[in-house]
């Protein structure tokens, strides 16, 4: 399969996936916890990943898949085909107010980012980007980000930035919070990332995300313009969590060096 035949096959399992999705809303969600009592997860993210993979597997038999609810396969490597997906990103929003989630897709060979995908269902706006041609919503391409200063700029972080925690220093944060325009939270990294590739924040950070909240937002964060990274400033590793910053340019420097500070 060429990559634009790829593209095509994966945006249909995407919005065939989405469909599933909104019709669950007339049914009872099960709803579990994970790793502590707010870490949700429902029948339906796990029946959107099975969806995935009982498709991928079907067709793209030397496709592997690395996804949130572990159907997929154990990847300890990036070679080949792999596809990275959280098939509800916001599962806590999902829940609770049925809307701001989001499908998370990337699609890697031999470590490089070659098609990534956010899909916020209930605005039914696809962001896609295909390495080298650039990124679209729906169908309308997306103008490359623009550099902004901190003073003009919404940044998306979240409360637990500014109270004391363990992993930054919150001082820093209460200061960048005082300088900047104005910040934002909407719960879902993905959704977050959407927000940012679009220029509708400026920035948005994350003390822990795992490869799937970030893989497709990486691809189409290439494709505009946007800067990734570690809160340290490192490139991102797709196969462990990390912190994680994506940020226009220029602002980016600007975050990490006068305002965040890890402990
Ligand atoms: C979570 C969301 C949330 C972020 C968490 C993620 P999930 O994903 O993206 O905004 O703060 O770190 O784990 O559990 O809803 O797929
Ligand atoms: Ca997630
Ligand atoms: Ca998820």
């Amino acid at each position: 399969m060429n990559i634009h035949t790829l593209d095509k096959y994966a945006k249909s399992l995407i919005k065939e996936a989405a469909n599933n999705i909104k019709s669950s809303f007339s049914s009872t969600l099960i709803i579990e916890s994970k790793s502590e009592a707010n870490d949700l997860v429902t029948n339906i993210d796990k029946e959107t990943e099975q969806y995935f993979i009982n498709h991928i597997k079907r067709d793209l038999p030397d496709h592997r898949i690395f996804g949130e609810e572990g159907f997929g396969d154990e990847i300890h490597d990036l070679n080949g085909y792999v596809w990275m997906l959280d098939p509800i990103d916001g599962t806590m929003n999902f829940i609770h107010q049925k809307k701001n989630f989001a499908i998370s897709l990337g699609i890697y060979k031999d470590g490089v980012g070659i098609l990534g995908y956010i899909y916020n269902v209930m605005e039914d706006d696809l962001l896609s980007a295909t390495i080298g041609e650039g990124a679209f919503s729906n169908d309308i391409r997306i103008p490359t980000v623009e550099i902004a200063s901190v003073e003009q700029s919404i940044v998306g972080v979240n409360a637990s930035w500014v109270i004391p925690n363990k992993h930054i220093q919150h001082e820093g944060m209460i200061k960048l919070l005082q300088t900047v325009r104005g910040s934002r939270s909407y719960g879902s990294a993905a959704i977050e990332i959407s927000y940012v590739v679009t220029g509708r924040l400026d920035a948005y950070m994350s003390m822990r995300l795992s490869p799937w909240d970030i893989a497709g937002g990486m691809v189409i964060a290439k494709e505009v313009g946007a800067v990734v990274t570690t809160l340290t400033n490192e490139p991102i590793n797709l196969l462990q969590q990390n912190t994680f910053i994506i940020s226009k340019p220029g602002l980016h420097e600007q975050l990490l060096s006068n305002y965040i500070q890890l402990k």
